[in-house]
């Protein structure tokens, strides 16, 4: 463990979790000690994300993502556990342990100083004689001189190992490379370059690093693009591709696009705080990123099938952070590259002018659906307008859409309106309902959402009481003999019954920041759904007999099974051997 368990220790109760997480969540009491808020990590909006401060833990019964106030700083910040703890150390005004500083930050500096210089490496083989047919491929996208020195362009050869052999004689090692994810092993060992024969778009993120590269095949073929996978310093989904540029915009908004491409031209053409996701859809992190540098948002996504499906699915993501939303309706171009070769920058501005807010957009989209001159499709057009202006969360903007509803269909205001309020009851009382299903099923949730799934859900849940257990009242186990970890059906809550029985044998404290590091995000998901729950204080040795009961008896069924499987297959050998 590269951090002692004191100073983790010392590190959480000098960041209350209270504190920590009400700066990014607007926290509310309800009933019992936990507070409640909107919760950060998926998209809701009846509050479902709780912290205990007494066990200082989150946990959200919506998504399921749960931890310490050092994993919520991993999740929120988007920072590696070195990083989280250092920014949590900050915070509480702590002197970092030197050694485990260094190396970590040593290591992260090392990659972004490799890729510093393999940027730079692709951006001067653009301009060597081999580099001519990106230059073509360049001009044949009418991509100016201007703008790949504005986003760096570059080319990576069409060789095996140019990259690798300019970047070993800088002093950097194959393994450092390959953890930059720059270069591959090959089948007979070795490596080779990741990239060749690509024009390279350097992924720099706000603070000025070279965190990763996308490179786009020369012309047609497949894959048309390459990102480096996720290192150390780089995450596809929590970064944007050209926000370093785009945060210095004086524009206002920022252009959400699809494509690298697209990005390149609308800067090219003026349009200077365009920026796109990096081959993902639009995510969470993404838009919660966005909503640091600004408080508008126009979607300018590829005009096709796709790119409309993924505007609306950003809209949602978008609208949750209080941004201002529009959409750019793009028409006799697939995207917004092809619309400015095609029309120009200033019909592009006109378009910009002219987009719509977000909730137009749907109700034009929903409306090219149906033919109102016919009865039948007008009842349908309004059930399904109805359903989305119900989930406004402004009342203002429910009036509005209803009276244009009504001018639309020619329906009364009042009966569009009384609709609009019958299906919010029928959907608030859903998401209650949902909300109380999701608390009284915990094993059952709990597989859905982490995604563990549970070979024997009988035993399990007695595991399960064992772990929150011992998280509550260590004290129990101390009077009997702990159950053997052996038993466990659950390799995950095995592994976690492992370690927090460690810690309680070593006579520590039983801190989950303490153990942060060991879990993986699901364990640590696990385990906070588990112990977020409460058992019924003063039964809770009896409790704990009946899980451990449970716990042996299917164990001993198990053992038993298996035995009984080898003997059968021992007796079938036997009966093959006897005959042969
Ligand atoms: P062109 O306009 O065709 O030159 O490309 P573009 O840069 O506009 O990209 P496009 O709209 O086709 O795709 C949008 C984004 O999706 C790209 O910028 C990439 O990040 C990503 N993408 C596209 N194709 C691939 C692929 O084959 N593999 C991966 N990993 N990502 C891709
Ligand atoms: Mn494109």
């Amino acid at each position: 463990m590269a951090f002692s368990e004191d100073f983790l220790q010392e590190l959480a109760s000098r960041n209350d979790i209270v504190d920590v997480v009400g700066s990014y969540v607007h926290l509310t009491k309800r009933s019992g000690s936990n507070l409640f808020g909107l919760c950060p990590f998926h998209s809701e909006k009846t509050p479902s994300f709780s912290v205990a401060p007494d066990k200082q833990i989150y946990h959200c019964f919506g998504c399921g993502k749960g931890g310490s106030v050092i994993s919520f700083i991993m999740e929120i910040e988007n920072l590696s556990f070195p990083d989280a703890v250092a920014f949590l150390a900050r915070r509480a005004g702590m002197p970092m342990p030197e050694e485990e500083q260094d190396t970590a930050s040593k290591k992260r500096a090392r990659m972004l100083a490799l890729n510093r210089e393999a940027a730079r490496f692709f951006h001067a083989a653009l301009k060597e004689p081999s580099g001519q047919p990106a230059r073509e491929y360049l001009a044949r996208r009418q991509l100016t001189g201007k703008t790949v020195t504005n986003f760096g362009l570059g080319f990576a050869p069409d060789t095996w190992d140019s990259l690798t052999r300019a970047m070993k004689g800088l002093g950097y090692t194959e393994q450092e490379l390959f953890d930059a994810g720059l270069v591959r092993h090959g089948k007979k060992g070795g490596v080779y370059d990741t990239f060749r024969n690509r024009l390279m778009f350097p992924v720099i993120d706000v603070r000025g690093n070279v965190i990763g590269f996308s490179g786009r095949i020369l012309g047609d073929g497949e894959p048309k693009y390459m990102n480096s996978p996720e290192t150390l310093v780089f995450s596809k989904s929590h970064n944007l591709f050209a926000l370093n540029l785009a945060k210095k915009s004086k524009a206002g908004y920022i252009l959400l696009a699809e494509g690298n491409v697209d990005v390149a031209s609308l800067h090219q053409a003026g349009f200077d705080s365009a920026v796109a996701s990096l081959g993902t859809s639009l995510t969470p992190e993404q838009a919660r990123l966005l909503s640091r540098y600004t408080s508008e948002i126009v979607i300018a996504y590829d005009s096709d099938g796709a790119g409309q499906k993924a505007s609306q699915r950003a809209i949602g993501l978008l609208e949750k952070l209080d941004l201002r939303v529009r959409v750019l309706r793009m028409e006799g171009a697939k995207d917004p590259d092809e619309y400015l070769k095609r029309f120009g920058a200033d019909a592009f501005r006109n378009l910009l002018e002219a987009s719509e807010n977000h909730i137009d957009f749907r109700l034009a989209s929903i409306r090219q659906k149906y033919d109102l001159a016919v009865d039948e499709q007008k009842v349908a057009f309004l059930r399904e307008a109805c359903d989305m202006v119900a989930a406004l969360p402004d009342k203002i903007k429910r009036e509005v859409y209803a009276m244009r509803l009504s001018e639309t269909t020619g329906i009364s205001v009042d009966a569009v309106k009384d609709q609009i309020a019958q299906i919010r009851k029928r959907k608030l009382r859903a998401a209650e309902r949902q909300e109380r299903r999701d608390q009284s099923r915990p094993v059952l949730q709990q597989q859905k959402r982490t995604g563990i799934r549970y070979d024997n859900p009988r035993s399990a849940a007695a595991e399960e009481g064992v772990v929150r257990l011992l998280c509550q009242e260590p004290e129990l186990f101390q009077r009997i003999e702990p159950p053997d970890a052996e038993w466990f059906s659950s390799p995950e809550l095995k592994h976690l019954y492992a370690l927090l029985l460690d810690c309680m044998q070593r006579g520590a404290p039983v801190s989950l920041a303490a153990m942060s590091e060991q879990l993986s995000p699901e364990e640590m998901n696990l385990l906070t759904g588990v112990i977020q729950e409460s058992d019924d204080s003063s039964q809770r040795s009896k409790a704990l007999a009946d899980y451990i009961q449970i716990i042996r008896d299917e164990a001993f069924r198990r053992t038993n099974e298996d035995l009984r499987e080898a003997a059968r297959l021992y007796k079938k050998r036997k009966a093959y051997g006897d005959k042969v």
